[in-house]
Formats: C-alpha cells, sequence, structure tokens
C-alpha cells in the first residue's frame, strides 16, 4: 500500500517543485495550496519563494506582509519520493479568509488525480492542524468543484454558507471540519496510508 507524508519545502526539491508548477501549465490546470509557487513563473526565484514560504511560519514576518502564519508542504509518496501534490495550512483566519479561503488550500498534481490522494493529503493535513492546536478549520471550494467538495466532505466537512467572490466572479462553498473529531473518525480509514515518523 502506498503511503505518504507531508514535507516543509526545501532547496533540495527546487527542481522537482518547479516540474510540479510546469505539470499545472502544461495542463492548464489551476494551482493551489502552493503559498504562491506560480510566481515563480512571473519571475521570482525558487530560492525567493522557498524563504518567503519558510519565514510565513513565524508572526512577525506574517504580519509585515499582511498576512496570517501558515505552513506550506509537499505531500510526498514514500515509494517513489514524488511530490503528487501541494497543501497550505493558515494557522488562523483573518476577516477575508474567514469568507473565502479558509484554513486549508490544496492541490494534487494533474497525473496523480483520482486515486483518492487528496483525501489522504486533507487527513495528514487535520493531523498538523491538530498539532498547532487548531479545533475547527474552514475549507472552501468554488460551487462547481466537485473533486474538491468531495474530498472535503469525505474527511466530515459540514456545509456552513455560500458566498460569492467578486474578485474571480465565483461562487464558493464554506464548510467547516471539527480537527480531533473527524481525526477520529476517519482514522481507521486513512492511518494506514501515513508515513509514521517522518512528518515534516
Ligand atoms: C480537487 C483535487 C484536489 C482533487 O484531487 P484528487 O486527488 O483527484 O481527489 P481524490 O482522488 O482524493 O477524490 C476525492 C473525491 O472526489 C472525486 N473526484 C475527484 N475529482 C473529481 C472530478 N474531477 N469530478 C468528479 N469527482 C471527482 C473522487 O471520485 C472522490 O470521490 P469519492 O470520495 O466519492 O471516491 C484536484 O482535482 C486538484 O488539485 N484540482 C486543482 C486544484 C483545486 O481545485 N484545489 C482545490 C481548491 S478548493
Amino acid at each position: 500500500m502506498e503511503k505518504f507524508y507531508l514535507e516543509l519545502p526545501t532547496i533540495g526539491r527546487k527542481q522537482e517543485a518547479l516540474d510540479y508548477l510546469q505539470e499545472h501549465v502544461d495542463n492548464g490546470s489551476d494551482l493551489n495550496g502552493t503559498g504562491g509557487l506560480k510566481d515563480c513563473l512571473e519571475g521570482i526565484t525558487y530560492e525567493e519563494w522557498l524563504d518567503d514560504v519558510i519565514k510565513l511560519q513565524e508572526k512577525e514576518y506574517a504580519e509585515s506582509k499582511n498576512k496570517v502564519t501558515g505552513t506550506t508542504f509537499f505531500t510526498i509518496r514514500e515509494s517513489d519520493n514524488r511530490i503528487i501534490g501541494m497543501v497550505n495550512l493558515r494557522h488562523y483566519l483573518n476577516d477575508y479568509l474567514k469568507n473565502f479561503g479558509g484554513h486549508i488550500g490544496y492541490g494534487i498534481r494533474p497525473t496523480e488525480r483520482r486515486k483518492g490522494y487528496a483525501k489522504i493529503q486533507l487527513y495528514l493535513t487535520l493531523i498538523e492542524a491538530q498539532k498547532l492546536g487548531i479545533d475547527k478549520v474552514m475549507v472552501d471550494c468554488v460551487n462547481t468543484n466537485i473533486g474538491s467538495e468531495k474530498t472535503i466532505l469525505a474527511l466530515g466537512g459540514e456545509f456552513d454558507r455560500q458566498v460569492h467572490e467578486d474578485n474571480r466572479d465565483v461562487t464558493l462553498n464554506n464548510y467547516w471540519i471539527d480537527v480531533n473529531e473527524s481525526i477520529e473518525k476517519f482514522k481507521d480509514e486513512y492511518e494506514q496510508y501515513v508515513t509514521k515518523g517522518k512528518v515534516k
């Protein structure tokens, strides 16, 4: 059985991360949960992106950028050491995120979709949220994003409300997940996919 773990970005994954980004471009795919990796298409270097996402875990730096603290992870498949997804966990919500974005943004690379990986990745992220003492996470998706909606519902997401994001002219469904409750409820299903002793 395949196993997975979350890993903080490093310089050692530079080429792989850029390949991950390029795969989205090649497939004309949306890119989510990368902490702004797509800026590497517009002149930012990987090193600059890396410096930013690592520092964003610190309150002082995040606030200086008008952002909340957050952690960006690569999701690694143990068997071939491949980045199969990326996820961004915001440690708390500001006024904007309360409506749009919530605590968690995520994506799975186009060639690895429809294998159940988004659900495993979200489970791994809930474990990280639990470590940070976050009781409930808000997760949202565009109301037409069936894959994302099913992922959220699969991990116990409870529908809260619908909001319209004028900037992108999209309707978003907002859900809340009770972190401890969901981990307890779904651990029999997902714990088998978790690499032990190798988180971060
Ligand atoms: C949305 C996304 C994360 C789903 O990743 P994934 O690894 O393919 O999802 P999973 O394989 O874990 O599937 C989760 C569920 O959604 C369903 N699903 C996934 N993609 C689907 C699609 N395109 N259409 C319909 N159902 C879909 C799966 O069948 C599964 O359903 P099940 O629980 O009933 O079996 C991925 O398509 C992606 O990265 N999209 C671009 C970025 C994005 O939209 N991120 C989320 C922003 S809110």
